[in-house]
């Protein structure tokens, strides 16, 4: 049984059909892009965060697989979408012949992905969460709307860049993000996206780093 990897993952059409399904169940609601460049974006930033830390090579890889499967459970509904999502993924990754010892790493971190009030269980999970809870910005939104938006909506519209910047060396997890202060300001982003902020600490410290945040340049956390 050789090692699964990323590139067979994204080559399969059974993922790329589900990932497509998850995209439009949002798209039909008027949510943020869910589908190929989400799990993409996810993907990569949560194997450069293991690879930055100087895990193994074959972790990093599964945790490139675990952020790429990470919202497949949204192509049956949202509010399960963990739980729905690590089935679904479990099902395809014995199909392909991963070894249980990986699927059961890689469920875990898809089933705990939202999870807010605790503490992330593994590395791969933590790794998954700043994938995941990095990705604001403004490509997300769909719509040619520029009134009436809820606020995650327009925070995603003011985001234009958002970088993850991890250092081994001192320890420190920081995200970088450019924020456009016409279309909200920064209080307004704390508000609605202070839960996340503390997602993304709580992912951090998993790896005994420090989070930072910086908006327009400027350290907030
Ligand atoms: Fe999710
Ligand atoms: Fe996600």
């Amino acid at each position: 049984m050789g090692n699964i990897t990323i590139t067979e993952i994204k080559k399969d059409s059974y993922v790329k059909i589900f990932l497509d399904a998850a995209d439009k169940n949002f798209a039909a609601i008027g949510y943020k892009e869910h589908g190929l460049r989400h799990a993409k974006l996810t993907s990569n930033i949560a194997g450069n965060v293991l690879a930055y830390l100087n895990f193994p090579k074959r972790d990093v890889e599964l945790a490139q697989i675990a952020g790429y499967l990470h919202d497949i459970g949204n192509s049956i509904e949202m509010h399960q979408h963990t739980l729905s999502g690590a089935l679904l993924a479990k099902r395809f990754l014995q199909r392909m012949n991963m070894k249980d010892s990986e699927i059961i790493k890689i469920v875990t971190a898809i089933g705990s992905h939202e999870e807010k009030d605790i503490v992330p269980g593994s590395e791969l999970t933590a790794a998954v969460i700043l994938g995941d809870k990095t990705d604001v910005h403004h490509t997300r939104v769909r719509t040619e709307k520029r009134t009436g938006l809820d606020e995650h909506t327009r925070v995603n519209l003011a985001c234009t860049n958002s970088f993850l910047r991890v250092d081994a060396k001192s320890k420190t997890v920081s995200l970088e993000l450019t924020i456009n202060t016409k279309i909200i300001d920064i209080g307004e982003y704390f508000e609605t996206f202070l839960e996340r902020m503390l997602q993304l600490k709580k992912a951090a410290n998993y790896f005994k780093c420090m989070f930072v945040l910086y908006i327009n340049k400027n350290k907030f956390l």
